[in-house]
């Protein structure tokens, strides 16, 4: 897998036009060059995308949406076109996060359909996966983990100029939707693992170490973001309450 360490801020609907448009001038100032090795990605809401996407456009920050709608054009009133994403200057996608399983049922099928658009468009699809709490303490975790990810990508083909995040995010960690519990390091390194076999079985391993990045998140910040990117199977994190204040994003930046 890659060596480069992917650090992504999840705004979900946090901020309004004027606060997105200054946390991007602020990142734009803070993050003028990008430490080494790191690469960083911002995901506003859908209403303040293209505006992010042009006060980040000449910085190395890229940025992504939090959905979009599995088919390019047509009758599907309030979707989010992938072309549209791609015209506004989004190169990444967050697909099948929790808080959209949760309060709009969305379903490993259309994840699947999502995640064919975004690579057939040429940007990086996100995929969340992660059990619930009931889940874990039911022993049912692997289960939830595999079903989720073999269900969102059996049939896809991937070609090695293709990129793909995997983010496991339990949704028990997550500090706003889920419990914020914080998982142990190696649960993490656990579940990255399961992955991995899942995508090694999919796929094969010259297209998972070319094509493929694991990531985690849920109660991600500054002080314990190492406790995780120092992990062999982990390439990166996805952030969200953290992610809204800058000198914290920064620091989860320069710690990562
Ligand atoms: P928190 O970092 O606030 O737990 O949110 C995680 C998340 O949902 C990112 O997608």
């Amino acid at each position: 897998m890659s060596e480069e360490t992917i650090i992504i801020a999840n705004w979900k609907i946090a901020l309004g036009g004027k606060e997105s448009g200054e946390l991007a001038e602020q990142l734009k100032k803070g993050l003028r060059r990008l430490p080494d090795g790191k690469e960083v990605i911002v995901c506003p809401s859908f209403m303040w995308l293209q505006k992010v996407s042009e006060i980040l456009a000449k910085t190395d920050i890229k940025t992504g949406a939090q959905d979009c709608f599995w088919e390019e054009r047509g009758a599907y009133t309030g979707n989010v076109s992938p072309l549209d994403l791609k015209e506004s200057g989004c190169h990444y996608v967050i697909l099948g996060h929790s808080e959209r399983r949760k309060y709009l049922s969305e379903t490993n099928l259309m994840v699947h359909q999502k995640a064919r658009v975004v690579l057939n468009n040429g940007m990086t699809p996100i995929i969340c996966v992660g059990e619930d709490f009931d889940q874990r303490q039911g022993s049912q975790k692997d289960y939830a983990i595999i079903r989720q990810l073999s269900e969102s990508l059996e049939g896809i083909n991937v070609a090695t100029d293709n990129k793909i995040i995997v983010a496991y995010e339990p949704v028990w960690a997550i500090s706003t939707s889920g419990g914020g519990i914080k998982p142990e390091p190696e649960e993490v390194s656990y579940s990255a693992d399961v992955i991995r076999h899942i995508l090694l079985d999919l796929y094969g391993n010259e297209i998972v170490n070319t094509c493929f990045r694991i990531i985690y998140g849920g109660s991600v910040n500054s002080s314990c973001v190492a406790d995780y990117t120092k992990l062999p199977n982990i390439c990166g994190v996805l952030v969200g309450s953290a992610s809204l204040k800058i000198e914290e994003f920064v620091e989860i930046i320069n710690n990562a």
